[in-house]
């Protein structure tokens, strides 16, 4: 299956509020993220606002011409805008306050019937929902039964682990939760802490069509430029 690149464009805006400015623009990184190849702008509107403001999901909606896919947390002021916003895509994903960034995965099997409630109300809006799970078989099996079609696979463990034996193992897991989910009838993504070196190895992965890239894309901007890094991961991934 051919993988696309979704570009995760937050830390353009988590520069931008460093200084609460108006650059650099998040909404101008979207169109040049899409004359680059990316064939999904993603963006996670937080509770507490930390990077994407709702004035930039509002314009990004306006403006892309690809596909939007917003990241967000199952709550109920978060769901209403999403209703009202209207991305392609809504990713539920686990949020904390105090987190540096999405740690660990939805607990699709402690939530069953909160999360299901929002899954069946977004997808009754005809916004597709994804699922962003640990690839653990447990939280495939829940996402699978309360009618999620789609899953995120959470790589942070692969890109974290720090042997070799420990990133093979991670990327085993990662393997073995695209196939069963796959043989369940959902479509796959996968994303998080993917970078120019550990990302070939997860495009390889058949039943993943898309993977969501973010810190690794806009850390090399600073150097190359936005166009140059989404141009340098979209080859990686092609040529993997
Ligand atoms: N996918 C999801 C669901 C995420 O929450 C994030 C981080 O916001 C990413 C992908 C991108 O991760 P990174 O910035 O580490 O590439």
């Amino acid at each position: 299956m051919k993988t696309s690149l979704g570009v995760n464009i937050d830390h353009v805006a988590t520069l931008r509020q460093a200084r609460r400015g108006t650059s650099p623009d998040p909404v101008a990184a979207a169109a040049i993220a899409e004359l680059a190849g990316a064939r999904q702008i993603t963006i996670h509107l937080r509770e507490d606002r930390r990077h994407i403001q709702e004035r930039d999901l509002r314009l990004i909606r306006q403006t892309v011409q690809t596909e939007l896919n917003l990241e967000m947390a199952a709550n109920a002021e978060i769901v209403q805008i999403a209703f009202d916003v209207r991305p392609d895509t809504s990713t539920l994903v686990p949020e904390r306050r105090e987190e540096l960034t999405t740690e660990g995965g939805l607990d699709v099997v402690g939530q069953q019937d909160a999360l299901k409630k929002v899954v069946r109300e977004l997808t009754e809006a005809e916004i597709r929902v994804s699922l962003f799970i640990a690839p653990d078989i447990d939280q495939i099996r829940a996402s699978h039964r309360i009618g999620a079609p789609r899953i995120e696979l959470h790589t942070g463990r692969y890109a974290d682990a720090e042997t070799k034996s420990e990133r093979e193992a991670e990327l085993n897991r990662i393997v073995d939760a695209a196939k069963l989910a796959r043989k369940l009838g959902m479509s796959v993504a996968a994303g998080h802490g993917l970078d120019y070196v550990n990302v070939q190895a997860v495009a390889r992965i058949d039943e993943i069509d898309e993977l969501n890239i973010g810190h690794s894309i806009v850390s090399r901007a600073v150097f190359v430029g936005l166009d140059r890094a989404i141009r340098d991961m979209r080859d990686l991934i092609e040529r993997a």
